[in-house]
């Protein structure tokens, strides 16, 4: 854990859940399963931000077929820690959405609500089709979103940070997944 001290400025973490190894071989493989399920038409990868840009920067290298890229900046408001399911779009993509497959990239699901959210409002742009691919799931949302397709992990209910997550805008960069609990 020299290297988490390093790299974080002295956090402690309880395990590393992920490692950088099991992260590329698993992004790897997410990115021939999304090849392989869009053998035709355009695909746009939207990462919803800030989480997904290390996953997302990882992820369009993995898949061998066009693809275009955008990214989603949402907020959650209406409550302080705890995600509320009231979402508005701060960035909209500027991409058309009509008539695209649209992946919809995101770091963790964790109560859902972000997501079911966000694909309401993505669904009123008419895409092609709709799917969402997370890094990880906690598996405690209570009515997951039916668009999830594509799942890195599944995650234990923990604090996790690191490729991408974080702790307070802290810890984005570690290149593996830590338990900060
Ligand atoms: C986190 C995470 C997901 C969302 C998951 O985003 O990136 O978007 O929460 O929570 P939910 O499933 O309970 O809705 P956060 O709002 O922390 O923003 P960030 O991506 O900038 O870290």
């Amino acid at each position: 854990m020299d290297d988490l001290s390093r790299r974080s400025g002295g956090r402690k973490a309880k395990s590393v859940v992920f490692t950088a190894e099991q992260i590329a071989t698993r992004v790897a493989s997410l990115g021939r399963e999304i090849t392989a399920a869009y053998p035709d038409g355009d695909l746009l990868l939207l990462g919803l931000l800030k989480g997904s840009f290390i996953f997302l920067a990882d992820l369009v290298r993995a898949v061998e077929r066009p693809l275009q890229v955008d990214f989603l900046v949402a907020s959650s408001y209406g409550s302080g820690t705890v995600s509320s399911g009231n979402v508005r779009l701060l960035y909209d993509p500027a991409t058309d959405l009509a008539g695209k497959h649209i992946v919809v990239v995101e770091d963790i699901i964790d109560s859902g609500r972000t997501l079911t959210r966000l694909v309401e409002l993505l669904r009123a742009r008419h895409p092609a089709s709709l799917a969402i691919c997370t890094l990880l799931d906690k598996q405690i949302a209570p009515e997951p979103p039916a668009e999830l397709r594509f799942v890195g992990f599944h995650a234990p209910p923990a604090f996790l940070v690191g490729y991408g997550l974080d702790h307070a805008e802290n810890c984005r960069h570690l290149p593996y997944i830590v338990d900060l609990d």
